[in-house]
């Protein structure tokens, strides 16, 4: 008999959660004004609202910290973390944030001004928010064939190259780099492909272009190229990530998705011209070259994680979990973004409350009713995530509108997915009395959804 699949590592420490009672639930997501990020933790039963920080570390990251060297300057850390980022991506400089959005502000501060024009497929929104702040324009290229759910393509993350060669030829002088995000975030974790990496370095070439890799969730996107790509079958996971990173000029980092760390982030590059330019924004904002934002021990711990994380049982243990969650909803026919990703179930909210309107945030309001039904908290990824047009003042409605359950890495076992599934499926089966969605009643002017206030429509 064929051994069954089971995870690559065991647990040595646990951490109790609790449940709560739908009449307390009733009450906190009140309190919070209808907004999970304004929920305490310990309202919580299942925390699916991200995948970003909430990892557990393994033994011999814990090991690591150990070991960390907080030198304020030139610190033996600093070192390790960079030669473990030389030897997967193959880039030489490397400037440590304190996390992703960090990493953008100190590189955008250097590259983008006003009036620039960055195309990418599906710039997540922190990224957006960084371009749009400097009253530039986040120009999204990815395939169209993204927006359709029910679409079964392996690489639905990828950048259309006739979107991202009309960019180029239209406002070349205006395009200081194109940014390409791996797995694409807000189209679902979706992967791109060797392929269409190829395809943009030869845009890139041509227009005399430089590529920026958004790399939060580059080791899983290797993962779906090792495990869905012609050709890639037989290479390891370290082998890939240095194919993918040969076709980028740079890379910024979030740490807290595939570095297996809390916190952390970085820039690394192989032009010494960007890693000037950064360099001058790096110690304002975040600290001295050597720690940037971020500890020794983190740093080292980082490096450790950067390792486990390219090694292809790691990764496959986290992508059977998400597939495993994806295969629940599959028998109860819910509607999800497919195929499944890397991190994430990014439910269609679009095609479950279909009787609410736009206008009503049918997404946020299928976010609320899980919070309600069994304490799960996953998060919105439409409409209030898309924020306002920042010319026009309209809300975007343009693109999908999800309920985003993350998985957390090493963290949740099978047995709380198929709680996670059981609690959509009944309020899958009850869609039909959801008739009402919710209205804003305060919001910030960007990146809203943090703090927005609602209030439910009766
Ligand atoms: N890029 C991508 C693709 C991301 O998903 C994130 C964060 C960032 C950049 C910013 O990194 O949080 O370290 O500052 N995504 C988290 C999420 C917050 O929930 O998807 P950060």
């Amino acid at each position: 008999m064929e051994l069954p699949f089971a995870e690559s590592w065991k647990i040595k420490m646990v951490e109790p959660i609790r449940k709560s009672t739908r009449e307390e639930r009733e009450q906190w997501i009140k309190e919070a004004n209808y907004n999970v990020f304004q929920l305490k933790a310990d309202q919580v039963y299942i925390d699916g609202l991200t995948d970003s920080g909430t990892g557990a570390m393994s033994d011999r990251q814990w090991a690591a910290l150990m070991m960390g060297d907080e030198s304020y300057a030139g610190a033996r850390s600093f070192y390790e973390l960079k030669d473990t980022i030389t030897r997967i991506t193959g880039f030489e400089y490397l400037i440590p944030t304190h996390q992703g959005r960090a990493a953008e502000n100190v590189l955008f501060s250097a590259l983008v001004t006003e009036g620039a024009i960055v195309p990418g497929n599906s710039h997540f929104d922190t990224t957006k928010g960084h371009i749009e702040s400097r009253k530039a324009v986040a120009l999204d290229c990815t395939v169209d064939e993204a927006k359709n759910t029910q679409l079964e393509v392996p690489f639905k993350g990828n950048v259309d190259p006739k979107k991202l060669e009309k960019a180029l030829a239209e406002h070349a002088d205006k395009i200081p780099f194109i940014i390409v995000t791996i797995t694409n975030n807000t189209a679902g974790g979706q992967p791109v492909s060797m392929q269409n990496l190829r395809e943009v370095r030869a845009l890139a070439d041509k227009y005399n272009k430089r590529v920026l890799f958004d790399s939060a969730r580059f080791a899983e996107n290797a993962y779906f190229i090792k495990t869905r790509e012609e050709g890639y079958a037989d290479k390891t996971i370290k082998e890939i990530c240095r194919e993918m990173f040969a076709l980028a000029d740079a890379m910024t980092m979030s740490a807290k998705k595939d570095g297996l760390v809390n916190m952390g982030g970085f820039i690394a590059t192989r032009w010494e011209d960007w890693y000037e330019a950064a360099k001058k924004f790096c110690i304002p904002f975040e600290g001295y070259l050597t720690y940037g934002g971020m500890n020794g021990r983190d740093m080292a711990a980082l490096a450790v994680g950067l390792d486990e994380n390219t090694e292809f049982d790691n990764l496959h243990t986290r992508i059977h979990q998400v597939q495993y969650l994806a295969s629940l909803l599959d028998e109860y026919g819910i509607p999800y973004q497919r195929p499944v990703g890397g991190h994430a179930i990014f439910v269609d909210a679009s095609k479950v409350l279909t009787q609410i309107p736009k206008e009503e945030f049918p997404a946020q309001t299928l976010t609320i009713e899980l919070y309600k039904e069994a304490g799960i908290r996953g998060c919105e990824i439409g409409y209030i995530l898309a924020d306002r047009d920042p010319i026009t003042r309209e809300n975007r409605f343009g693109g999908n509108d999800f309920v985003r359950i993350c998985v957390a890495r090493r963290v949740y076992t099978d047995n709380h997915m198929k709680v996670i599934a059981a609690a959509l499926k009944n309020v899958y089966d009850r869609r039909n009395e959801i008739t009402r969605g919710v209205e804003i009643v305060w919001e910030a002017p960007l990146m809203r959804h943090f703090t927005v206030k609602l209030r439910p429509l009766k």
